[in-house]
């Protein structure tokens, strides 16, 4: 076999091998691997060129030209398969990314408002529609302002320590929020009408109806020729806005520092059940504060948010609304 010929059957020995490897590549690293191999500077192809100082030069052309058909075919065939695994790698990676938009989302519980808070809000959003504006005042008070300016006597029962959770510091924990009157009072002249929400505390025995820690909504009025009847109107339009038509009654009651006083009760699941109390400021209140009964009337009422939540909702026992068992709680949206 002459030299020219072992020539032309390596040339064509390697198109072949090359061929197959380029066929069965399956990644564009090996497809790199294989133009280096056969292609590249110290490549097959240039290996057996290098065999071509041997020809004669006559023959050289041929074989150059022989050589440079493989380099091109193969080079084709690399450039056509490296095309194939590159739209393969693109389509795999875009399948590996596809977002499932029918996949059920990951839960996220969400919180809601607790019907003692969205009882307040709806009885805030009632007054501040009547013209009230909201006050707020401290849970922890002196005895001034949750019994002595609010015309409690000395003796009176209800400072006794059955009722009224003391403070070793001589304060105490308001037991009602008939107490942001006075603040209110010593800061603001007539004419006044406010709504004061929050947390009371007793030393109550804890049932059904009670609870030693509890929420009310105070409101107050205090302009001249106030009457018991725009004390009456303003309860009844407010009861009606919260609970609809519903049997209301009012009953005569004892409040220090109301005159007259008066409690209201509203019918409920066949009985009658007191929300709230309320009555005219007594003059004594107002002077406490440097009003003068002889121009300025006012009428007040505290309402127990606990009791209005249960009418609101039917919650048939007070304690529900503080053991936080989320299955109670969920029913509230
Ligand atoms: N502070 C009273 C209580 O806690 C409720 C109350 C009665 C408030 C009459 C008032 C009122 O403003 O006028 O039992």
């Amino acid at each position: 076999m002459t030299i020219q010929q072992s020539l032309e059957a390596q040339l064509d020995q390697l198109r072949q091998s090359a061929h197959s490897a380029i066929a069965t590549a399956d990644t564009l690293e090996r497809l790199e691997q294989l133009r280096v191999n056969y292609l590249g500077k110290k490549g097959e192809l240039s290996q057996v060129l290098r065999g071509m100082g041997k020809l004669e030069a006559s023959d050289r052309p041929r074989i150059g030209a022989l050589a440079n058909e493989v380099k091109e075919v193969l080079a084709e065939e690399l450039d056509r398969k490296r095309a194939t695994l590159q739209a393969a790698q693109i389509e795999a990676q875009l399948e590996a990314e596809t977002l499932d938009v029918t996949m059920p989302a990951s839960y996220r519980p969400q919180g809601r408002v607790h019907p003692l808070n969205s009882t307040i809000d709806r009885a805030l959003d009632i007054f501040v529609g009547l013209g009230y504006t909201v006050a707020w005042g401290p849970e922890m008070e002196t005895e001034y302002y949750n019994f002595e300016a609010l015309n409690f006597l000395a003796d009176h029962p209800a400072r006794d320590m059955q009722d009224t959770l003391y403070l070793s510091d001589g304060n105490l924990l308001r037991t009602h929020t008939s107490t942001v009157q006075i603040r209110y009072m010593e800061e603001n002249e007539p004419p006044i009408r406010i709504a004061a929400p929050g947390r009371c505390y007793r030393r109550d025995t804890v049932d059904a109806t009670h609870s030693a820690v509890f929420h009310q909504v105070e409101i107050l009025a205090v302009d001249e020729e106030l009457t018991f009847t725009d004390l009456k109107g303003t309860i009844k339009v407010f009861l009606e806005e919260m609970f609809g038509e519903l049997p209301i009654r009012f009953r005569a009651s004892y409040f220090p520092f109301t005159e007259p006083s008066a409690e209201v009760d509203v019918q409920w699941q066949g009985r009658w059940l007191e929300v709230l109390g309320c009555g005219m400021v007594d003059p004594n209140v107002l002077k406490a504060v440097g009003y003068d009964p002889e121009i300025y009337t006012g009428f007040a009422a505290g309402f127990g948010v606990e009791r209005l939540a249960m009418v609101l909702h039917q919650i048939d026992d007070i304690r529900r609304l503080y053991n936080s068992d989320l299955r109670f709680l969920r029913q509230f949206s």
